[in-house]
């Protein structure tokens, strides 16, 4: 099984955000990357999120993520889509949804022998959701109602696992980017045996580690600079 990752496309109709981030030019890139991806036959796409970047502007803002919606699904590939913390901070979850119309994290899914797990880190640490207004993208963690549903859900999956997540579950990175409860949802995932890989996104330059026997990948961010970036993996 082949699977097409992106992450961190930050789409606007700005030119520029920060010194580096190029968010209207992460429109072509996806569709690069879908091209891509179709040329690869690959049978999944999943968004490892922050598709959008709010222009300050909530119709804008829900106009931006309506062409990202049309592009995505112009690929006729099967798309899963994980919110960031930028999509929610400038939406909430129901019209992030509603407008984007495909399952969203957290999410378990299975095709064939393969396990695919979306990990949803848009909580503050106080529990609450992160509901459509800016708020400290520090401040997020995996609450307790959906540690015990990775749990369940590990037990009743196959020893071929994957686990996808905006924010960092690799404690190992840049702090900021790491959610407050990482060490324990990695110890879930280690315990249960089964976890092949883990994918992520959030920190934009990238990185690699291994946790417990486990390959921990956070993909460079699509929005950074020219130059695109996406990920073909074979499970
Ligand atoms: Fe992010």
């Amino acid at each position: 099984m082949k699977i097409g990752l992106f992450s961190d496309p930050h789409y606007s109709r700005r030119e520029l955000s920060g010194a580096t981030r190029r968010p209207r030019l992460s429109y072509e890139k996806i569709g690069e990357a879908l091209r891509c991806f179709r040329e690869e036959k690959v049978d999944l796409v999943i968004c490892l999120g922050d598709l959008i970047d709010s222009e300050g502007s909530a119709p804008q803002d829900r106009d931006n993520l309506s062409h990202i919606a049309v592009l995505l699904s112009s690929s006729g590939i099967e798309t899963l889509v994980i919110p960031g913390n930028h999509d929610l901070f400038a939406l909430d979850r129901y019209r992030f949804g509603v407008l984007l119309n495909m399952p969203l994290a957290p999410l378990h899914r299975r095709y064939g022998d393969v396990d695919v797990i979306l990990l949803d880190a848009n909580y503050f640490k106080n529990g609450q959701a992160y509901d459509g207004r800016p708020g400290d993208w520090t401040d997020t963690m995996i609450p307790q109602t959906q540690t015990e549903w990775l749990k369940k859900e590990l037990e009743s999956a196959g020893d071929k696992t994957y686990v996808f997540s905006h924010q960092l579950i690799d404690y190992n990175m840049e702090q900021h980017h790491v959610v407050e409860n990482a060490e324990d949802v990695c110890r879930i995932l280690v315990d249960s045996g089964k976890v092949k890989g883990v994918f992520q996104g959030h920190y934009h330059h990238g990185g690699e580690n291994e946790i417990g026997g486990i390959p921990f990948v956070t993909l460079r961010a699509m929005c950074e600079g020219y130059e695109n970036s996406f990920l073909t993996i074979e499970v």
